[in-house]
């Protein structure tokens, strides 16, 4: 793996050029400014390591010149921790705090040496960019592939998986990686909507419609036109209004409320829900019709509990960016704290393992989470 290392401190580039002359399997070359870097960074390069404070052009203009097209690294001094913050918008994930050993660069090189892997494999079968996805895992990576080809289709896709599992994650992915991806992408939630606004909201309102109806309105089904739908929580649909669902997606038009006239639209539907369709068929509550023209492709997204190769990954990354969100020092897990987020049964998913790193970060006492620092209920 060919390294780019981007340091004005001719001492402390010096010292990493010996201490990285004993790892064979990297090769390192050195750049004593952006600039220089910029002219001769070419595509043998896979990762870059950079300084902040150069210059000529500071670190984080130049990761904004590199535009994503290497891995970075970001070294940085407390004092300019707080640039580097900026850098997390521009994909970096990995931050090492001067003064670092060998050891600490070198495990930041693997962890974007395995980033970079898990790209190359991906990218082979065309699929994700790993900015949707932190980490990946056979079982996530076969969601992926199915996504993947239903976002080059118009077909509906029913996203099905408990809560925090990354079912609107994939309802962005797929807009994003469909031919609508300029076009809007509108999100509703239906657990969010009072009941009786729920059809007013999706298909709009003419003047005078209602008492309050002061001026007309449209519904998100309009304000989606071209582009995708994204229906959430779909189960939570009142009974009365699934049927007007059901028709708009047929007919391909919608009348708002009160008016005399339908439009045409052209949307795409995603929907998604953690409950389970099937019983509240059998129970009368949703509509089987209604599942048939949601359900083209139904996308199952296991729980985390079944993904545990992206545990670590993923609270690594999310360790990094909160570090460096709240201005601390980088810190890291003990190995107990590992293993316990390891075996963990993770009910609340991928949005529980964010929320326990962000409250371990801050409550922590040193650099090492230690696992009582985790919180973690384990009787769940
Ligand atoms: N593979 C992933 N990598 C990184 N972050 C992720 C991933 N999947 C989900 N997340 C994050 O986890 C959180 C929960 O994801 P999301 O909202 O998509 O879940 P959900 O399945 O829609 O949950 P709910 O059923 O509660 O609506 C979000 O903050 C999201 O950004
Ligand atoms: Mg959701």
């Amino acid at each position: 793996m060919k390294i780019a290392i981007v340091e004005d401190d001719i001492n402390m580039r010096k010292s990493l050029e010996i201490a990285m002359s004993d790892y064979k399997e990297y090769e390192i070359v050195t750049f004593k400014n952006a600039v220089d870097a910029l002219k001769k960074l070419d595509d043998s390069f896979e990762l870059v390591i950079t300084d902040i404070n150069m210059p000529k052009m500071d670190g984080i203009e130049f990761v904004k010149e590199l535009n994503g097209r290497y891995e970075i690294i970001i070294m940085t001094g407390n004092a300019t921790l707080s640039r580097a913050i900026e850098s997390i918008h521009l994909g970096v994930k990995d931050f090492l705090l001067k003064p670092f050993d060998v050891d600490t660069l070198v495990a930041a090189i693997e962890r974007e040496a395995k980033v970079l892997n898990a790209k190359k494999k991906s990218s082979k079968s065309n699929k994700k960019s790993v900015k949707d996805f932190l980490a990946s895992s056979l079982s996530l990576d076969k969601v992926i592939t199915i996504a993947s080809k239903a976002a080059k289709t118009d077909a509906s896709v029913l996203l099905l998986g408990e809560s925090g599992v990354g079912k609107e994650v994939f309802a962005s992915y797929i807009h994003k990686n469909s031919l609508r991806a300029k076009k809007p992408f509108v999100a509703i939630n239906m657990a969010a909507i009072p009941e009786n606004l729920i059809e007013s909201e999706l298909f709009g309102f003419e003047k005078g419609a209602f008492t309050d109806a002061q001026e007309a309105k449209a519904g998100q089904f309009e304000l989606a036109n071209g582009g995708t739908l994204f229906l959430d929580e779909i189960a939570e649909m009142p009974y009365g209004v699934q049927a007007k669902l059901l028709r708009a997606l047929q007919e391909k038009e919608v009348r708002r409320l009160g008016a005399s006239k339908a439009t045409k639209i052209d949307i795409r539907v995603i929907s998604a829900t953690n409950a389970n369709l099937q019983t509240k068929i059998e129970n009368g509550e949703f509509r089987e019709d209604l599942y048939y023209r949601l359900n083209t492709i139904p996308l199952n997204i296991p729980p985390l509990r079944e993904r545990k190769e992206e545990i670590l990954p993923i609270a690594n990354a999310m360790v990094a960016q909160n570090c460096v969100k709240y201005g601390f020092e980088i810190k890291t897990f003990s190995d107990d704290a590992r293993d316990e987020l390891l075996t963990y049964n993770w009910p609340g998913n991928i949005r529980e393992l964010l929320s326990v790193v962000e409250r371990s970060v801050i409550l922590s006492e040193n650099q090492e989470i230690q696992k009582d620092e985790l919180f973690l209920d384990t009787r769940k």
